[in-house]
């Protein structure tokens, strides 16, 4: 896929919870370990302006910046923000300059678990139930019927924003099943 490194015309954010992190927590039980970026994710609504998208926050609860991110973190990571309907969204740095113009929403297609990278393994794995996604989400592992759901990144002024994806999975080719 391409990247995203630059100002471009792009909406701007709605106003979400994300309180569905909880519910996942709660209902799936998982172990501590992977509690903990749940609990660090529970953050505050944010709020913003009108459009299709919306700013993707930190664990603080503060927007994202692209040149702060890049600083912050080495090409190849998976990074989780707060993204669309305050779903937990991996944002994938592609290089020094640029992050990936898709972001990977971190929620297991099985039963909702919040999926960690694994960077030495260069997938995503499901502590829950086992399922694999492979470094684009794409599931290469059940009991997860599908893979991770997509959204478009794009970048305004330095900030990084959110909005959904309606079109071809490019990992499959298939129409996206979460549009
Ligand atoms: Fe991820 Fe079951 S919730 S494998």
């Amino acid at each position: 896929m391409t990247q995203v490194s630059g100002a471009s015309d792009v909406p701007s954010m709605g106003r979400r919870q994300f309180m569905n992190l909880l519910t996942f927590g709660s209902v799936t039980g998982v172990a501590l370990g992977a509690l903990y970026p749940v609990v660090n994710y529970f953050i505050p609504p944010s709020s913003g302006g009108s459009g299709g998208g919306v700013s993707a926050k930190d664990a603080l609860g503060n927007d994202v910046v692209l040149s702060k991110f890049l600083a912050d973190h080495n090409v190849g990571d998976r990074t989780l923000v707060q993204g669309l309907k305050g779903d937990p969204t991996y944002l994938v740095v592609e290089s020094t300059e640029a992050i990936s113009d898709y972001g990977i929403n971190a929620v297991c297609t099985h039963l909702g678990c919040v999926v960690p990278w694994n960077a030495s393994e260069n997938k995503f794995k499901c502590p829950c139930h086992g399922s694999q996604y492979d470094a684009t989400g794409k599931v290469v592992r059940g009991p997860a019927p599908l893979s991770l759901a997509l959204a478009h990144v794009s970048v305004n002024d330095d900030k990084v924003f959110l909005s959904p994806w309606t079109e071809t999975d490019f990992r499959t080719g298939d129409n996206p099943w979460w549009a």
